[in-house]
């Protein structure tokens, strides 16, 4: 599907042409997993996959909304004062979400319009389809009604939407790293304060593999608040003998020496995970700004280990995928890459051992789990943005 076939529908379903087109990628996190709502390190990139809209300005408040990925969704109308969460309208909350918010502060949102969107990347496998959704609507907006917002603020506006629109307590990774995207570039981002640095993704003869395990998740039934809860507790407990605001304050050796105040074992293997992936990020970072891809290979396969051992996020699907890929020829390092709970894993993986690679793990992953997993190459793209 391009932007002509996507034009052709706009005019099958809204009746009218010339709409301006957008496209807002997926991302990939490198590593920094689960340290983001802890005030830590996360070195996410934008992925060529995303989502496309044609969206229309309109003369009167009505909004209308199609997605091409859930045709049997149909088509949605709105109004633009009236963008309350309705379970039926599916997908289409997160961009009532993202209106609704976006124009709290801006008042020359003014008018309605119409928006057809088409996403190609799988919906539920950790690539971050809601946040792409997000900043492409955020962007549309900023856009179309040329609003006075940065795209920090668009970023964690998507962050609000999924919060307190959609009941996810998600941290800022996906959508600063969906909206800040870069060619070739990955984000170092200190969510703490958001201060971010872009550095150079110099595969020299490796590849990025994306590998989903067709298990699909969802994230608000996931248990994904339970462990960002599990997260506060043990930050709760450190608070009452060291002065911090965030897990990832700590270093490992000062968790070390503070975390017999936790006394509870879940919550220590959690906040182990936090604090040390944090470290982990940080270290991988200086490896891939000094191109030691196989040193950065080894922190990735250690980072899927504490997410699997002491995070329990993993689960048999993600883990087959890691551990069979560690063991391929030319694998430099492999791990579970989002949330986890299912969705997607990656490896960095030399191009001449590729075609074994992508054979040799999938036939172990269908002999273990009994259905396929899918195999892509990923290219590390641009961030949200109207396309001319
Ligand atoms: C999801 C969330 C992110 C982040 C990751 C785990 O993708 O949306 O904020 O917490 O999980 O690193």
């Amino acid at each position: 599907m391009d932007i002509n076939d996507l034009k052709s529908y706009f005019e099958s379903i809204f009746n009218t042409s010339s709409a301006n087109p957008y496209f807002s990628p997926g991302r990939i996190n490198l590593i920094g997993e689960h340290t983001d709502y802890n005030g830590g390190f996360v070195l996410p990139c934008a992925i060529t996959f995303g989502t496309f809209g044609l969206i229309r300005k309109r003369q009167d408040k009505k909004i209308r909304l199609y997605s091409l990925n859930f045709k049997e969704v149909g088509l949605i109308q709105l109004d633009l004062l009236h963008l309350e969460y309705n379970k039926n309208h599916s997908w289409a909350n997160y961009v009532k979400g993202m209106i609704k918010y976006m124009s709290y502060k801006n008042l020359n949102i003014n008018l309605g319009f119409d928006i057809l969107v088409y996403g190609n990347i799988p919906n539920g496998a950790g690539l971050s389809s809601s946040a792409s959704l997000e900043m492409l609507i955020g962007t549309m907006l900023k856009e179309e009604f040329s609003l006075n917002v940065d795209k920090k603020t668009v970023a964690l506006t998507g962050k609000r939407v999924e919060n307190e629109y959609i009941g996810v307590n998600s941290g800022i990774m996906d959508q600063f790293a969906v909206a800040f995207g870069k060619k070739n570039s990955a984000i170092m981002l200190d969510c703490n304060t958001l201060y971010y640095e872009y550095v150079d993704m110099d595969l020299k003869d490796n590849i990025i593999v994306i590998m989903n395990t067709n298990k699909r998740r969802e994230l608000a039934d996931s248990k994904y608040n339970e462990r960002k809860s599990q997260c506060e507790k043990a930050l709760l407990k450190l608070q009452s003998v060291i002065k911090i605001n965030n897990l990832c304050d700590l270093t490992l050796e000062e968790f070390n020496k503070y975390k017999y105040v936790i006394k509870n074992p879940i919550e220590e293997k959690r906040a182990l995970h936090a604090i040390s992936e944090n470290e982990r990020t940080k270290k991988a970072t200086e490896l891939l700004k000094g191109n030691d891809l196989k040193s950065f290979g080894v922190l990735m396969n250690q980072s899927h280990l504490s997410l699997r051992d002491n995070y329990e996020v993993t689960g048999k699907e993600l883990d087959i995928l890691a551990e069979s890929s560690w063991n391929q020829r030319g694998c430099l390092g492999a791990r579970m890459t989002g949330a986890g709970f299912g969705g997607c894993a990656i490896a960095i993986v030399s191009k001449k051992d590729l075609d074994d690679f992508v054979e040799n793990v999938s036939n172990h992953y269908k002999k273990v789990i009994g259905y396929d997993a899918s195999f892509y190459v990923a290219s590390i793209g641009e961030g949200s943005t109207k396309i001319n």
